[in-house]
């Protein structure tokens, strides 16, 4: 098995590793994982510890002190002068457990086909934490003080109805959000046609099943944020990758022959390229969607952290005629364990999705919802976003400085002028998934640009950086290893 075969295998499961352990541990357990699923089979000759690190981009004793480990537990033994070879004595995939099948097999079996086909969909990291993994804010500076009063006055004997169930979300809340929409993004619309979800994802998914039957075709922004589009299949919708240009989704005249039952988009930010949807798409989109029926959903991602001007104003704003549903989060100018998020419908979708809302999911946790609903009216919401925006300023500015001014020509910036993430293209041919295995091998986490493409075929190379969880002093640190490890690959794409 060659040299880059094994640092694959061991790339892969060295991410999953708890990061609170030394890279030494984590090292050790990825190659006893590899061994045990037989990613690499009893009597592979192993790399010379030199040639791994190399591979792995780690110190040479870091590879040494683990294959000492497995060798003292009998995984690998030593050849004289013939080199390391994991030992024959193991039975094949000796950690799947006796006789049972390979992973793909028994998920297989136990699970529908749309069990399984949504197992595959692993859109999500199981690392989210650290410079600089994407979508996560700061939340150490987070008002806990104002929060804490805020909850503990509602939890409370004389707020017991709060812990009953909910119809249509809790009614200050909406008004609250109300009033905040109309003077942030130009968005009128009655309380009543605000709901509240557990989530984007539980959002979007009641918008599928009220608006859309199996099968039917969704309009996706290419690249885009794969978790949406997780749902939607999920929800048993085709989607269908609509590519970008510099004014935002980019729908060719003839696309509208087989018109969507949806369209979704993230207009003030486009997510992740940073593309501000340009006021003539907005236009041409709502007109072809009165024409053909079909419904936009407005994702209004990052609208709050824009740094140089002020948002644009919403589409549901613009659109008269009502095919527009706006969604919006606060897992970002919030914290996003609280896991609350909102559509603003038209007036006629409200009771359906009110119905649809109560029999799918089962509203609750208005003990929480009436926190934030003071939490804004008393305007601590305003307050933490404008304080957020400065310091997530000053983070993306010396991300920005550090890494173009070490990486100059080799990549370029597209957006950033709002919201919690860089994004950049490698100007050079690099497998931007082998960048972003070797960086978090060495500590550092990335989001490789390919993941967000549907069509793996139109993929352009790049990364993702979540600069907003990273305080100033660990970024320029972050910033060295990885262009450590980007120079090594522009070296060896
Ligand atoms: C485009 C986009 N919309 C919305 C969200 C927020 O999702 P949620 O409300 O589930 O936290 C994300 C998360 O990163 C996102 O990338």
């Amino acid at each position: 098995m060659d040299v880059g075969l094994i640092g694959d295998a061991v790339l892969q499961n060295l991410a999953t590793q708890p990061r609170q352990l030394s890279l030494r541990a984590r090292l050790y357990l990825a190659l006893r994982e590899a061994i045990l699923e037989g990613a690499i089979r009893p009597g592979t000759r192993l790399p010379p510890s030199r040639l791994l690190a190399t591979e792995l981009a780690i110190g040479r004793n870091t590879v040494l002190k683990a294959y000492d480990q497995l060798a003292v537990e009998g995984y690998l033994e030593g050849r004289v002068g013939d080199g390391t070879y994991v030992s024959e004595a193991l039975p094949v995939g000796a950690g799947r457990g006796a006789g049972a099948p390979a992973r793909d097999e028994r998920v297989g079996e136990l699970l529908s086909r749309r069990g399984a086909e949504l197992a595959r969909l692993t859109g999500s990291s199981r690392v989210q934490h650290g410079a600089f993994m994407p979508g996560i804010p700061d939340v150490e500076h987070f008002p806990f003080r104002i929060w804490r009063r805020l909850l503990s006055k509602y939890i409370h004997p004389r707020q017991s109805h709060l812990l009953q169930y909910a119809v249509g979300g809790f009614g200050p809340l909406r008004v609250a959000l109300a009033e905040y929409l109309r003077a942030s993004r130009m968005l009128t619309c009655d309380p009543r046609q605000i709901l509240i979800f557990n989530g984007t994802h539980q959002a979007l998914d009641l918008c599928a099943r009220m608006l859309c039957d199996a099968g039917d075709r969704v309009w996706m922004e290419e690249p885009g944020y794969w978790g949406v589009r997780n749902v939607l299949r999920a929800a048993g919708l085709e989607t269908v990758p609509v590519l970008l240009d510099e004014k935002g989704i980019a729908p060719r005249a003839e696309d509208w022959h087989t018109p969507p039952k949806l369209v979704f988009v993230s207009p003030s930010s486009q997510y992740p390229t940073g593309t501000v949807l340009a006021l003539e798409r907005r236009l041409e989109l709502l007109d072809q969607a009165q024409r053909h029926k079909a419904w936009i959903i407005e994702d209004d991602y990052d609208n709050e952290l824009r740094y140089h001007d002020r948002p644009v104003a919403s589409m549901f704003g613009l659109a008269s005629a009502g095919r527009v549903i706006y969604l919006g989060t606060f897992s970002k100018v919030m914290f996003p364990g609280l896991r609350i998020a909102y559509l603003v419908v038209p007036p006629q979708l409200v009771d359906s999705f009110v119905v649809g809302n109560t029999e799918l999911y089962r509203e609750g946790r208005l003990t929480d919802q009436a926190a934030l609903a003071e939490f804004i009216a008393e305007g601590h919401f305003s307050t933490h976003i404008r304080r957020m925006r400065a310091i997530y300023r000053e983070r993306r500015d010396t991300l920005q400085e550090a890494l173009e001014g070490r990486l100059g020509g080799a990549i370029s910036r597209s957006g950033g002028h709002a919201g919690i993430h860089l994004l950049y293209h490698f100007n050079a041919a690099v497998d931007d998934v082998r960048v972003a295995e070797t960086a978090l091998a060495r500590g550092v986490v990335l989001r490789p640009l390919s993941v967000y493409y549907e069509r793996a075929g139109l993929a352009r190379p790049g990364m993702n950086l979540g600069y907003a969880s990273v305080p100033v002093a660990r970024i320029r640190p972050a910033v060295d290893v990885l262009t450590r490890v980007i120079e090594s690959r522009l070296q060896c794409p």
